[in-house]
């Protein structure tokens, strides 16, 4: 009986330890959880001062805090960063070490890009078109292979019409799949997934591919942020919008957004609001943070994905569709829009405000009309005359490509840049 009360106590004891033990475990987690929340809402309280050039500092002490809090470290320290750039790490050591404050939101828009190998002289035409129709300034963030950053600093330099600031930033990877990610798709293209990580002092970001152009003011889009209702972080345009030629639809091998996927070449992020969210996804039941997830997703999904980038943020549009803003057509008008008939009729209402020539349509003889607004725009000159120069020329270029079926929509092409032009011309003699 004795023996029987002995043993009876010990397992009491035992019970009571391996209790608290769990209970202490738990609240660490958590606190760990906790912590590193407060710190990445600390970070994205420092709204973007608009001067992203900071000088990198020493790696103080905070570094192991750091990647003791992050879940997932991806990054490299001082992995390929010049001196006078701001990295991945630089921006920790800031957020991290000064005191944080609340500014007001700023009135520009933030335009980002992503350039490599030959894609120079387009990106320069898109950030023309940018700047061109623009009247609220424009903060531009540049990212390009090493190389370039010369050819860009000298070109984008001598472009002053309106106010605008810009940063050139080297591409970054997670460096212990740098060579999986670059080859993912186009050169450098999958770099645009890393942007709400890379630029954390930055509330909101639109990321357009090279090959768009601006045929309306930049602000107009980044208006669309504050439509969005409290779930949506992310906003773009259907990939289609007629299923009988959707890709997704037809041939897709992995979940996609809606009824024919969403194209990512023009895309509108709310990033403190990327960074912030749980992501439901299908590698696990819990919903993980946008760097934890890429990763995963690749591995699970790389030998069925076409497009890359956009492929996955397909499949994680398609878990969570309350999160993501979808605009219309005319914001991202591609030949699929025209090549068999025209098929996004709110453009034929409105006009094109972006045009997207994917497939390399601004550069060879595929569609005529595209690559007549595309040197419409690269031959014009800051300070031209914009009628003569610019609308009198691309109308001439235009009037010969009826003979496809993009060319005899070619008035869509137009129609808002000659209001973009007008409204220029009333409202700034003393702009030049
Ligand atoms: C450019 O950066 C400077 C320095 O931070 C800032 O004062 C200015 O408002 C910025 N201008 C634009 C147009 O972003
Ligand atoms: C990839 O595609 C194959 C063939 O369609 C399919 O059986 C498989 O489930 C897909 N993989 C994933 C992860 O969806
Ligand atoms: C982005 O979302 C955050 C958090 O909801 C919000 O405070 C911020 O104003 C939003 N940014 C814009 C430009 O709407
Ligand atoms: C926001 O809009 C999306 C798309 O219409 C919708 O699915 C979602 O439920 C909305 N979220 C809220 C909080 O109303």
């Amino acid at each position: 009986m004795r023996c029987f009360r002995h043993v009876f106590f010990i397992c009491i004891v035992m019970t009571l330890f391996s209790l608290v033990y769990v209970l202490d475990h738990f609240a660490s987690t958590v606190e760990d959880r906790g912590r590193w929340r407060e710190q990445s809402r600390a970070a994205l309280r420092r709204h973007d001062s608009g001067l992203p050039l900071r000088k990198t500092r020493g790696s103080g002490g905070q570094h192991g805090e750091l990647h003791r809090c992050k879940s997932v470290s991806y990054w490299s320290p001082y992995w390929r960063l010049p001196a006078d750039v701001c990295g991945v790490n630089c921006f920790m050591e800031t957020s991290y070490g000064e005191g944080l404050t609340k500014e007001a939101p700023d009135e520009q828009s933030h335009l980002a890009v992503v350039a490599c190998g030959p894609r120079l002289e387009e990106t320069l035409t898109m950030l023309k078109s940018a700047l061109l129709f623009s009247k609220k300034p424009l903060h531009l963030y540049i990212f390009a292979e090493n190389e370039l950053h010369g050819s860009f600093k000298n070109a984008v330099s001598t472009m002053h019409l309106i106010k605008f600031n810009f940063t050139i930033f080297p591409i970054t990877f997670p460096n212990d799949n740098e060579k999986e990610w670059k080859k993912l798709f186009k050169p450098c293209a999958s770099q645009r997934l890393f942007l709400p990580l890379i630029l954390q002092d930055v509330d909101s970001l639109l990321y357009v591919d090279t090959d768009i152009l601006f045929l309306q003011p930049v602000e107009d889009l980044w208006t669309l942020l504050s439509h969005f209702n409290s779930s949506q972080l992310a906003a773009m345009a259907p990939e289609h919008e007629e299923p009988r030629i959707g890709w997704y639809n037809r041939f897709a091998r992995h979940p996609y957004y809606g009824r024919t996927g969403i194209n990512s070449g023009v895309m509108l992020m709310n990033m403190t609001r990327i960074r912030a969210k749980y992501f439901k996804n299908d590698m696990t039941t819990i919903p993980l943070r946008w760097e934890e997830m890429l990763m995963p997703l690749l591995q699970k999904y790389k030998l069925n994905i076409t497009w890359g980038d956009q492929d996955l943020l397909n499949i994680i549009f398609h878990h969570n569709p309350e999160s993501l803003f979808v605009f219309p057509c005319e914001w991202n008008y591609r030949p699929d829009h025209c090549i068999y008939g025209s098929n996004c009729h709110t453009a034929d209402q409105q006009g094109v405000f972006i045009l997207h020539g994917n497939r390399g349509v601004f550069h060879d003889d595929k569609q005529p009309a595209f690559r007549a607004v595309y040197n419409a725009i690269q031959k014009y000159q800051f300070g031209e005359d914009l009628d003569k120069f610019l609308l009198d020329p691309l109308e001439g270029s235009l009037s010969s490509t009826t003979h496809t079926y993009c060319g005899r929509s070619s008035h869509l092409f137009t129609k808002r840049l000659k209001q973009s032009i007008l409204s220029l011309q009333q409202e700034v003699p003393h702009r030049r």
